[in-house]
């Protein structure tokens, strides 16, 4: 990653995510306390810097087919890590969730089978983004795995965000149209590409 234009690369996107994330939430304690509406804005707030990280990754490989430039490159090759600052996000997000049930002692958040689902598929991702872990669970299973993961949480995203539109459209209309549109430009990219070769 030597000579890159780009100071942020690798591990540093991690411990960049993981210190601005931080900072964000002490922010927000600091401002707010530590009752049940700080806890609900914490869990907002690291839901959507999930979301924006999630997305990341989960263009890199179409952005850079469509548009090879430099830009695009640093997203690809930072793939893995901006996975891993999204499952950093989300453990922020997990202990937000914590100190709501803390705050609200034990009425809320209720049993989420769904969002356990998630952390299972995050946690899982995360171990096996190693070279060691994923040798060890071998490539078709990787890709399994990796591939149902990002689906899954492109579902839960898409349809958090989508069911709030009619709360705020505002804020919840343009993060579902970018999840729609990153979809769409996952699905069309290796076909354009095809016909930009062939
Ligand atoms: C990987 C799994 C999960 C994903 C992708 C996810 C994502 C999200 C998203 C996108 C929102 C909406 C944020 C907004 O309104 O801007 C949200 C809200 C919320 N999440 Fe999660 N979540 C997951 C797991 C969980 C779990 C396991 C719990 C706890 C049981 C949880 C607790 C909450 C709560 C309580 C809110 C509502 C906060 C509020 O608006 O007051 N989440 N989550």
């Amino acid at each position: 990653m030597k000579g890159s234009k780009f100071a942020v690369e690798g591990w540093s996107i991690v411990g960049f995510s993981a210190l601005t994330i931080g900072i964000m939430l002490a922010v927000i304690w600091l401002i707010y306390g530590v009752d049940e509406t700080a806890m609900r804005l914490a869990i907002r707030a690291t839901a959507r810097t999930s979301c924006i990280l999630f997305l990341c990754a989960f263009v890199a490989s179409s952005l850079r087919r469509l548009w090879p430039n430099i830009f695009t490159q640093w997203l690809l090759k930072n793939r893995r890590y901006l996975g891993l600052s999204m499952a950093v996000s989300h453990t922020y997000h997990a202990i937000a969730w914590t100190g709501l049930w803390w705050a609200t002692s034990g009425a809320s958040p209720g049993f989420d089978p769904l969002g356990i689902l998630g952390y299972v598929f995050l946690f899982a991702m995360t171990v096996t983004s190693f070279e060691r872990s994923a040798a060890w669970i071998g490539q078709r299973a990787w890709k399994i795995l990796h591939n149902a993961g990002m689906h899954y949480f492109w579902l839960a995203f898409t349809f958090e965000f989508g069911i709030k539109i009619v709360k705020s459209a505002i804020v919840y209309l343009p993060l579902t149209v970018l999840l729609v549109a990153a979809m769409m430009l996952r699905l069309v990219a290796p076909r354009i590409q095809r016909k930009l070769v062939g």
